[in-house]
């Protein structure tokens, strides 16, 4: 462990896995308060996203997500996922250069409609507005000087001059929510709206969410923040591991055709899950390999805790130290599948804390372990990456050329496009996967 003093905050982090157990989980009860955003939760979010939310304020917000996001929900699911991966197969034939647009494309869609009832429809603006809010989102926890002394946001508001800018990246931000959930609400109240997490989740009577109408939409669409930046961003590292160790990726082809079949029978689907153990195991390794979090948002201890000899007072914020744990392993630096077989390789938290812990723990991470799995099978089968220029597999230079790494996926064989191809005209995607994306509009802020 490690002490940090990040202004008026106290940061342990925690540097192994047993005391990430000892403290997130074991002491879970005390340990799962989060400090006080007054710039990343009350401004910019208007107290609407429940990461940034301490206990008293979370806890319904959570009740109302875990129920969406777990037992027989997530089945229903599966068709949405289904369908939107044949898609982005298709899309691969015939935008194969665009081939991280296709993930994203992916990962926004499918939470959109479990969320809203709809198909994202991908308009440039839509798209630019998603990554901006993302971005400007994520940026903004413990960006100001205010997140780490709080007490500031309390002086008189004309000692406060940096209101004026975090305001405006909420409005920003409320009015984008606005534009997607206002038609689907309405659908909502005339009663012509599809099953959504909205509908049937939140505004039903039987729901019993105590939120209001803002509180319902936050709720609804942090999800599609935080279910489609993360989904699509392993996704990207999962072709960097296939241009840097094409060993492990033939073996993870060699898995799925024992199942599949080496001569395109069929795609792999959700009811394969328990099937391809490797393909769970590769998951694992990239988000080991590259740690999509280097650290958890912070756990506050709720009240006093003595362990193993330190005192440590109610307050203080715990956070996982993600590149410290992930690299707690033999080899740390090499990409090793097989470190995960160990009849365990379907719990996606085992042993892994990407998606946190304890009771902050990602509350999508059931979803998101099912999307990684079919769409890492599905890719492996069909798809080989070529690199077509120099990369560095520790870099990720999306921000200035919009492609991650300069890299070409091609078909496997004749059969693998029919079988793509077939799939994705039952589906009835066929059409819209051969759509052309809009440019993406350069967005400079604003504010
Ligand atoms: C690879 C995929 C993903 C990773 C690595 C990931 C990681 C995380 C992490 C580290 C947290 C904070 C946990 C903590 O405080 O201890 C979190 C929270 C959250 N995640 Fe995920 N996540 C992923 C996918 C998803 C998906 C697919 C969804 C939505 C369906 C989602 C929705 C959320 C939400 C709503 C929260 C806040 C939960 C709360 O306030 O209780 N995530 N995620």
């Amino acid at each position: 462990m490690t002490t940090l003093h990040l202004g008026s905050k106290t940061w342990v982090t925690l540097n192994t896995h047993r005391v990430t157990h000892e403290i997130i989980v074991k002491r879970g009860s005390i340990t799962n308060g989060r400090s006080a955003y007054p710039i990343a939760s009350d401004i910019v979010s208007h107290s609407g996203r429940s990461l940034v939310l301490p206990t008293a304020q979370w806890s319904e917000k959570r009740r109302v997500m875990h129920h969406l996001l777990s037992g027989s929900a997530l089945k229903k699911y599966g068709e949405f996922q289904e369908i939107e991966s044949t898609q982005m197969l298709a899309e691969y034939i015939f935008k194969p250069k665009e081939w991280y647009r296709n993930h994203y494309r992916y990962a926004n869609s499918v939470i959109h409609r479990i969320a809203l009832g709809e198909r994202f429809i991908m308009s440039a603006q839509n798209l630019a507005n998603t990554q901006r809010i993302v971005a400007e989102f994520t940026r903004s926890i413990g960006a100001s000087i205010i997140d780490w002394f709080p007490a500031l946001s309390r002086l008189p508001r004309f000692m406060q001059p940096w209101r004026g800018y975090w305001e405006k990246v909420g409005q920003f931000h409320l009015d984008v929510y606005r534009s997607w959930w206002d038609p689907v609400k309405k659908q909502i109240d005339d009663g012509t709206a599809p099953p959504s997490f909205a509908r049937d989740g939140l505004l039903s009577p039987n729901a019993k969410f105590s939120g209001d109408d803002q509180e319902a939409m936050y709720v609804t669409l942090q999800l599609i923040e935080a279910g489609s930046d993360t989904t699509r961003e392993v996704l990207n590292c999962f072709v960097m591991a296939a241009l840097c160790y094409p060993n492990k990726f033939q073996r993870l082809r060699d898995e799925i055709d024992k199942v599949c079949g080496s001569n395109a029978e069929r795609l792999p689907v959700l009811a394969d899950l328990e099937n391809i153990p490797y393909v769970h195991a590769y998951a694992k390794e990239l988000l080991r390999w590259r740690p999509i979090f280097i650290s958890t948002p912070d756990h506050m201890l709720t009240e006093d805790l003595e362990f193993e000899g330190y005192l440590f007072p109610a307050g203080t914020c715990f956070a996982i130290n993600e590149i410290a744990v992930s690299y707690e392993c033999e080899s740390p630096t090499e990409f090793i599948p097989e470190r995960w077989l160990d009849g365990k390789e379907m719990d996606i938290t085992h042993g892994l804390w990407q998606f946190g812990g304890g009771r902050r723990i990602c509350v999508g991470y059931k979803l998101g372990q099912r999307s990684l799995f079919l769409n890492i099978a599905r890719l492996a089968y069909c798809f080989d990456y070529h690199a077509t220029g120099p990369y560095n597999s520790k870099h990720m230079n999306y921000e200035k050329t919009g492609e991650p790494f300069p890299v070409m996926p091609t078909i496997r064989s004749e059969a693998h496009r029919e079988l793509i191809l077939r799939e994705a005209k039952d589906a009835g995607v066929l059409e819209e996967a051969q759509l052309e994306y809009e440019s993406i509009p350069d967005w400079v802020p604003e504010y």
